[in-house]
């Protein structure tokens, strides 16, 4: 079985680069749907969630390449309108390709995404909001079958700022008559990226980043060239393995505007964090210290995609964090993991507390989901004694070469067994 094996306990040095942004490049590969011409995307991350939207996109009659990290997608072809269930189950976020095909095409068929580590994945907002539009959405047998004869633009108040549902509304809009006001919108960076792919595309979509975005539809959408952001959670991911095995390293290639809330806590437990435009310096040294309440929450409060990775670093800190996870209902399987490596973290519901101990020392680990497999090779760096990390399909999905980008900062890291 594949494993990756981490001698902790080094100080980290050098210099990485983040790769694409996964939650930015996943809403983007959708909307080339709405291009009639080819589009070209640059800096896109080698996933497998990644691959999983291609082979999506392939089913569907575009034609895709990809070399290295740029793809292009041409959509100007006659395209199918159903994502079958094996498809959709490979990746959870692969909802995300219902509006735009609808937007396409008028009608699609999708099986309902299952749900996945963190808990149930409910799209009722996603389906309101194509409702809303003018869809007509029947479940049948666990396929979601949705027509709509037109679209038309209209006013879309979502209840929760759900990124996902945000994203769904905008592409779906793009091919509604009229214009359209999301009110509530997520804020995340990845969607101000998915606005400007689709402007580069000639679509008319204004307000990403704020909660109210507006989208002039109806418009056939032409081919053009786009650069995905950098990995803000990835870049999170290597700022904690410093923090954690101590050290100091350059992190390039991610809008650190992005990353306040992650600065801010590591300063606050006694790193110092210097950063420019696209890059950022980080120094740890000795014990951190614990800090006051973590509470994630919609973009620009902490996000939750960063929450397992920051208590990794935390484990050894001295005094005691509470964590209050307020966006995903099961998003703690990394803290059996975490005690096994001599943590000593309590949950009750949605509030973690961890109590740091002087030391961690390494085990053998296995990854439960994406972010909580991230957080394991944290700890493991700042562990005493080496570690042995298994289900690296997991972090597969968000990392393109975790063991590469660490190895990149000096650590022990490698992979073994499996059949690569
Ligand atoms: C996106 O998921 C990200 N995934 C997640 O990243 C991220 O954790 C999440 O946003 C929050 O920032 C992608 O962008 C591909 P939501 P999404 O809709 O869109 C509830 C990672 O590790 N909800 O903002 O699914 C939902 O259950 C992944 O990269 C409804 O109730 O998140 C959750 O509690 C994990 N009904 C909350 O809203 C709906 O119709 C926020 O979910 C939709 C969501």
């Amino acid at each position: 079985m594949e494993q990756l094996l981490i001698a902790g306990g080094r100080p980290l040095s050098g210099s990485v680069e983040v790769h694409g942004a996964k939650n930015s490049v996943l809403p983007i590969l959708a909307a080339t749907l709405l291009s009639g011409g080819e589009c070209m995307i640059e800096n896109c991350p080698r996933l497998s969630d990644v691959a999983a939207s291609i082979r999506i996109l392939e089913h569907l009659g575009c034609q895709v390449i990809q070399r290295g990290s740029t793809v292009w997608v041409d959509a100007g072809r006659p395209l199918r309108g159903d994502v079958p269930d094996g498809l959709m189950r490979e990746m959870r976020s692969s909802v995300i390709f219902l509006g735009a095909i609808l937007a396409r095409l008028g009608e699609a068929v999708i099986s309902y995404p299952g749900g996945c580590e963190l808990g149930p994945r409910p799209i009722d907002l996603h389906l309101e909001a194509l409702r809303r539009l003018g869809a007509e959405v029947e479940e049948d047998h666990g396929a979601l079958r949705c027509r709509a004869g037109r679209l038309t633009g209209c006013e879309i108040p979502l209840s929760i700022p759900s990124v996902g549902a945000t994203e769904n509304a905008i592409l779906a809009a793009c091919g509604a008559e009229g214009t359209t006001v999301i009110l509530n919108a997520a804020r995340e960076p990845e969607i101000v990226d998915l606005q400007r792919f689709l402007t580069a595309l000639g679509a008319r979509v204004r307000g990403a980043g704020s909660s109210t975005v507006t989208v002039e539809g109806g418009r056939p959408l032409h081919g053009g060239r786009f650069r995905v952001m950098g990995d803000r959670i990835v870049a999170s991911t290597y700022l904690a393995a410093v923090a954690a095995a101590g050290g100091e390293a350059e992190i390039r290639g991610a809008d650190w505007r992005h990353l306040a809330t992650m600065t801010a806590a590591l300063g606050e437990a006694g790193c110092r964090v210097s950063s420019g435009p696209d890059r950022a310096v980080i120094r740890a040294q000795g014990r951190l210290r614990g800090l006051r309440p973590i509470r994630t929450a919609p973009y620009p409060g902490f996000p939750t995609d960063a929450q397992a990775i920051l208590m990794a670093a935390l484990c050894t800190a001295e005094g005691a964090t509470v964590f209050v996870e307020n966006i995903f209902e099961s998003r703690y399987r990394h803290v059996d993991e975490l005690a096994r490596m001599g943590a000593d973290i309590r949950v009750e519901g949605r509030v973690a507390v961890v109590y740091g101990v002087p030391r961690l020392h390494g085990a053998r680990l296995r990854c439960t989901d994406l972010r909580g497999g991230a957080a394991l090779a944290v700890a493991a760096l700042g562990a005493e004694g080496e570690s042995a990390i298994t289900g690296l399909e997991h972090i597969r999905r968000g990392y393109e070469d975790l063991p590469g980008a660490l190895a990149a900062l000096g650590a022990e890291a490698r992979l073994t067994g499996g059949d690569t």
